[in-house]
């Protein structure tokens, strides 16, 4: 069981962000990865037609005989993750917006949110919002169209910038100290927007948090690979453009990893 990889799931590109704190925190474990870039982004669409979408990916993973999988994904999380928990008999580990970290943390008393609508409107934002934000403000907006530009690798070209300068702005008037990144797409964005933000906001990125916690997650269920020393084996997959899975890899510095295209 132990030796069993962990499935990682995202829209897209981005929950390559969270597999990059993963690896780093269990080098050991062997991991299979798929992005649905076929059909990115989920952030704009709506539960009922991202459902059928992450039921077939899951189902692909359990095929490969995932021993757990982390819901690299905001959005998916939001819209799903209680129906994963319900159906399969597998351990899901889904994304939180930060906003706990931030507002313990800010000084101004004030925190920025940039996430998907998908992510903004769910159940999770409102409930971690009501329980750790109690007397903050809390400035949540949506990056729409940031999602297809990480897609297409454009983390800084005019366009990208013109959007997170939109979406930046309103929330430096608000004096924001803290900026949750409430998309695992976002993390690509960071250096483009620590150049709209300044040194004084801290960019909060919750990929190492959900990486230790998946690692508490396989201890309490006894399924950790032993860290002993050995390195793990990551497998790629999309139902997009491989060449374009390939080049991020290659961002991150993966780049001698082989991509499968799949069509589920
Ligand atoms: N990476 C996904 C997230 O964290 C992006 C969602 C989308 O495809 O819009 O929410």
């Amino acid at each position: 069981m132990t030796e069993q990889p962990i499935g990682v799931m995202d829209s897209g590109l981005g929950g390559l962000s969270v597999w990059q704190a993963l690896i780093q925190c269990l080098p050991e474990e062997n991991f299979i990865y798929l992005g649905d870039s076929g059909f990115c982004p989920y952030g704009s669409k709506s539960a009922a037609e991202i459902l059928p979408r992450v039921t077939h990916i899951v189902d692909f993973l359990e095929e490969k005989g995932c021993k757990a999988i982390v819901v690299a994904c905001n959005a998916i999380t939001a819209a799903s993750i209680d129906f994963l928990r319900q159906h399969y008999p597998i351990p899901f580990i889904g994304m939180e917006p930060a906003i706990k970290p931030a507002s313990v943390h800010t000084r101004t008393r004030a925190v920025g949110v940039l996430a998907t609508e998908r992510t903004l409107q769910g159940r999770l934002f409102a409930t971690t919002r009501s329980k750790y934000a109690q007397g903050i403000r809390v400035v949540a907006i949506a990056g729409n169209g940031l999602v297809e530009q990480v897609e297409v690798l454009d983390f800084d070209g005019d366009a990208t910038m013109d959007l997170l300068r939109r979406y930046l702005r309103p929330m430096l008037t608000e004096n924001i100290d803290h900026l949750v990144l409430g998309c695992t797409h976002y993390p690509f964005l960071a250096a483009s927007i620590r150049r709209i933000v300044g040194d004084g906001v801290c960019i909060v990125n919750p990929a190492p948090a959900v990486a230790r916690h998946t690692l508490s997650v396989l201890e309490q269920m006894q399924i950790r690979h032993p860290p002993n020393g050995s390195v793990g084996r990551s497998i790629f997959y999309t139902t997009g453009d491989t060449e374009k899975m390939k080049h991020m890899l290659s961002f991150i510095q993966a780049a001698d990893r082989e991509v499968t295209p799949v069509r589920l």
